[in-house]
């Protein structure tokens, strides 16, 4: 019998805003940082303005627009979602990036990271990520990671944002790697 024992769980990092000047790409770099050095993952780091073509594109146009974005959805394991919180909810152009796809996403564990520079961390707009992921197939995790005052928290060190952070991170990814299985 032949054991399969090098198994990398295939990681999609997404930056969730294309606003010029946004904050939480210094959020998705420092996760992207945090992780990069893993062996038992790769990260595939997605920028949302990359993916955006103007308008809807549904998968079943089969656009060679979208295709990479499709064929990547079907390469992952699971996703990390980073997005900010504008007027209560998350950005127009990460629904247009995961209006690209739906049959593949489904069964995949989805975690996600809210930035925002008040006080509450962005986390309204993750109250309406849920659903969505929801409904295209993704399962959220239940821990979630929250940036307040975004742009104060990246003035400091590296290491106060990694006493605030580091931990949770790993914490995260080892649930997306471990999704599924039986403790
Ligand atoms: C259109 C827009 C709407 C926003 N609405 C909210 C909001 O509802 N709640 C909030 O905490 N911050 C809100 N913000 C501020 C963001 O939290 C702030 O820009 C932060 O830096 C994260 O977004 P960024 O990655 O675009 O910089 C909004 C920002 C924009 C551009």
């Amino acid at each position: 019998m032949i054991f399969c024992t090098n198994f990398m769980f295939q990681l999609t990092l997404i930056l969730g805003t294309a606003r010029v000047g946004r904050q939480s790409e210094k959020v998705a770099n420092y996760i992207l940082k945090k992780i990069a050095g893993r062996s038992d993952l790769e990260v595939t780091f997605v920028d949302v303005k990359d993916h955006i073509h103007g308008r809807t594109i549904p998968p079943w146009e089969n656009s060679e627009l979208t295709r990479p974005w499709r064929d990547l959805v079907k390469a992952s394991d699971g996703f990390w979602i980073v997005t900010p919180e504008y007027n209560y909810n998350f950005p127009s152009e990460l629904k247009m990036l995961l209006d690209q796809e739906l049959g593949n996403y489904a069964g995949k564990p989805v975690a996600f990271a809210s930035v925002s520079s008040g006080g509450f961390g962005g986390v309204r707009a993750i109250e309406h990520l849920v659903p969505l992921a929801r409904r295209i197939g993704l399962i959220p995790l239940l821990a979630d990671l929250n940036f307040s005052k975004v742009a104060e928290l990246f003035e400091k060190s590296e290491a106060e944002l990694d006493a605030s952070y580091a931990v949770k991170i790993t914490t995260i990814i080892d649930k997306l790697l471990n999704f599924g299985a039986k403790k």
